[in-house]
């Protein structure tokens, strides 16, 4: 590929130019004195974008989402975001200090992690996320940047998240293949969108360093992450409307991305987000990682046929019909919260209360798992389907449960049992001490 040539001749420029890129080297800047195309694009990413489209942004285009999302907190002013080179931005400007794993995602924490583990990453995480956000900030000084995704001699691509390393080991053995290390194991195609799911994936905190984990031990579909919840016992926050002890989505991209058919036929975050661009008589992969309907000609003709109108007229297509059924699945979840803040009043001990507000939770969780991925339903479209009619059923079910003549709530007539608390060992493991049955069932 031609991206191998590019590589043959940086590599035998960098003799001849004098400049010194290490794996320590996180300045994106020194990078640019070799690579001034790449450097420009990358720090020029969105820059012309809207400074809000994120969560806060879109609950305010729409109250229902303020209505879901009540009480989890969003920071009062807005947060300055968009690409890579403005990632630091989102938690220097949350509101109260929030906890040093953030940096592991917004900031270039490679050099750091390699500091303080002795070369060692999963050492580095563990002893790095103790450490209040503003002492850690203190050793991270640049955004994402390219030594989060390349190796800097070779320029090849490569993984640095310990979450994700391990996270994808775990994916891998339950698939009955051990030891799997990403960096030694993964084809380059694979490479092409693991680079992304390091950091574009679900994650929660587990253990007293608050360690970034992903919730992948029973697989990628949102139901076996929920299932994980479920059985660790962990929850975001409690609704003030209903009182349910519900979840966010962080942005389940990578995990929704795989059940679509762009993943089945071996398509790669990078051939949308990151096409081959034309410069100056040279291909180049685009560093601005823009929007791929921003530009349908870069991103998808290399593939399709038909005019560009032909080909938004598609994406638009697939968001469309997403975003009417997320209306609905909305809709029903609102007035399931509505029921809730209505049953409580008129007793608050209710015994239908607990089943309904477990309905609300699996209901919440599966429609943010979509509205976070960002997409509009585009990554996967049927999945995305899916997982809002689910949504809506459990809306409606909770609803159902509180009229007092609906099924037990849970699987063959056995109501569930009281959750235990978390259980959560440090590190990595988690303890799985499930008390849940998977009501949602395969697919
Ligand atoms: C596993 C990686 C990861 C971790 C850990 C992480 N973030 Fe993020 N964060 C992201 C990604 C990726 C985005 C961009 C999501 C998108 O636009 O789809 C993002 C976006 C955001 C945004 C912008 C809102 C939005 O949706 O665009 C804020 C604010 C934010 N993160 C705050 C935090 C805070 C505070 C923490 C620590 C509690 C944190 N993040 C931890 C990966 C992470
Ligand atoms: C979010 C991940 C990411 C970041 C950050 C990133 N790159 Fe890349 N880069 C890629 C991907 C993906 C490719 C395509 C590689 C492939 O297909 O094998 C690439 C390819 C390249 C190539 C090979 C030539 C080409 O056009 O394909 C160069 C040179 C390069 N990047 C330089 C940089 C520089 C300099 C920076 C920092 C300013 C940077 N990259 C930041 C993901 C990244
Ligand atoms: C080291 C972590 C990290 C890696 C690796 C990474 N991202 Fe991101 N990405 C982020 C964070 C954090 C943000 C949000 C920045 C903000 O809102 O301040 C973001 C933002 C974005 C956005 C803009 C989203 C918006 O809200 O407008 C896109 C698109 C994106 N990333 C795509 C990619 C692609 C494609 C790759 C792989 C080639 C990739 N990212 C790799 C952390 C990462
Ligand atoms: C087949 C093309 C395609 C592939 C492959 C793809 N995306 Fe996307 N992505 C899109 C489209 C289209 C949108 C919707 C943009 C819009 O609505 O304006 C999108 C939206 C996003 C957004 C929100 C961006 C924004 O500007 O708000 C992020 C972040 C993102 N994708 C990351 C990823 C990651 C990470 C992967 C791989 C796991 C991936 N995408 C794979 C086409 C693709
Ligand atoms: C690297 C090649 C590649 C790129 C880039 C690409 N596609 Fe695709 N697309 C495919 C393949 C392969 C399939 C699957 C065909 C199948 O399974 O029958 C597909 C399927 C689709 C489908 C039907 C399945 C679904 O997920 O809805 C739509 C719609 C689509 N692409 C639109 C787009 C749009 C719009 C873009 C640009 C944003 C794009 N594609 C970019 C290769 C690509």
């Amino acid at each position: 590929m031609l991206g191998v040539l590019l590589r043959g001749a940086a590599a035998r420029a960098a003799a001849a130019d004098g400049v010194v890129i290490s794996d320590t080297t996180s300045d994106a800047a020194v990078w640019g004195l070799r690579y001034p195309q790449y450097f420009r694009d990358w720090r020029g990413a969105m820059l012309s974008r809207p400074s809000a489209t994120g969560d806060e942004r879109r609950a305010e285009l729409d109250p229902r989402l303020a209505r879901m999302w009540a009480g989890y907190g969003f920071p009062e002013e807005q947060v300055p975001h968009g690409g890579h080179a403005q990632s630091l931005g989102a938690t220097d400007s949350a509101g109260v200090a929030p906890p040093a794993a953030c940096l592991s995602c917004h900031g270039s924490v490679y050099p750091a992690l390699l500091r303080a583990g002795e070369g060692d990453l999963m050492r580095g995480a563990d002893s790095l996320q103790t450490l209040p956000y503003d002492q850690l900030r203190e050793q991270v000084h640049h955004p994402v940047g390219c030594l989060d995704c390349h190796e800097p001699a070779s320029m090849r691509l490569r993984v640095t998240r310990p979450a994700f390393i391990e996270g994808l080991r775990r994916e891998h053995a339950r698939l009955g293949m051990r030891g799997y290390d990403a960096n030694r194991d993964a084809s380059p195609q694979e490479m092409r969108s693991y680079v992304c799911a390091q950091c574009h994936a679900e994650y929660f905190l587990t253990g007293p360093g608050e360690r970034v984990t992903l919730p992948w031990s029973r697989g990628l579909l949102a139901d076996s992450i929920l299932a994980v919840y479920d059985s660790t016992g962990h929850t975001d926050w409690v609704h003030p409307a209903s009182q349910a002890p519900v979840l966010k989505a962080q942005h389940p991209t990578y995990e929704l991305f795989t059940q679509g058919a762009h993943a089945r036929a071996g398509v790669t975050c990078t051939d949308c987000h990151m096409p081959q661009r034309r410069v100056r008589g040279r291909e180049v992969t685009d560093h601005r990682t823009q929007d791929p309907l921003a530009d349908v000609d870069l991103t998808c003709r290399p593939c399709h046929d038909g005019s560009s109108k032909a080909l938004q007229d598609r994406a638009a297509q697939v968001q469309g019909r997403t975003l009417a059924l997320r209306t609905l699945a909305l809709d029903a979840l609102l007035s399931l919260i509505g029921d809730l803040e209505s049953a409580r009043a008129i007793d608050s001990n209710g015994i239908t209360l607990r089943p309904a507000r477990d309905y609300q939770r699996r209901a919440q969780f599966l429609l943010d798992f979509v509205e976070s991925d960002r997409s509009a339903g585009f990554h996967a479209p049927q999945e995305s389907a899916r997982l809002l009619a689910t949504s809506i059923n459990f809306s409606r079910l909770g609803q159902t449960v509180l009229r007092g003549d609906g099924r037990p709530p849970f699987v063959d007539g056995q109501p569930g049992k009281p959750r235990r608390k978390a259980e959560v060992k440090g590190g990595s493991g988690l303890k799985r001490a499930s008390t849940w049955p998977d009501v949602v069932g395969e697919r």
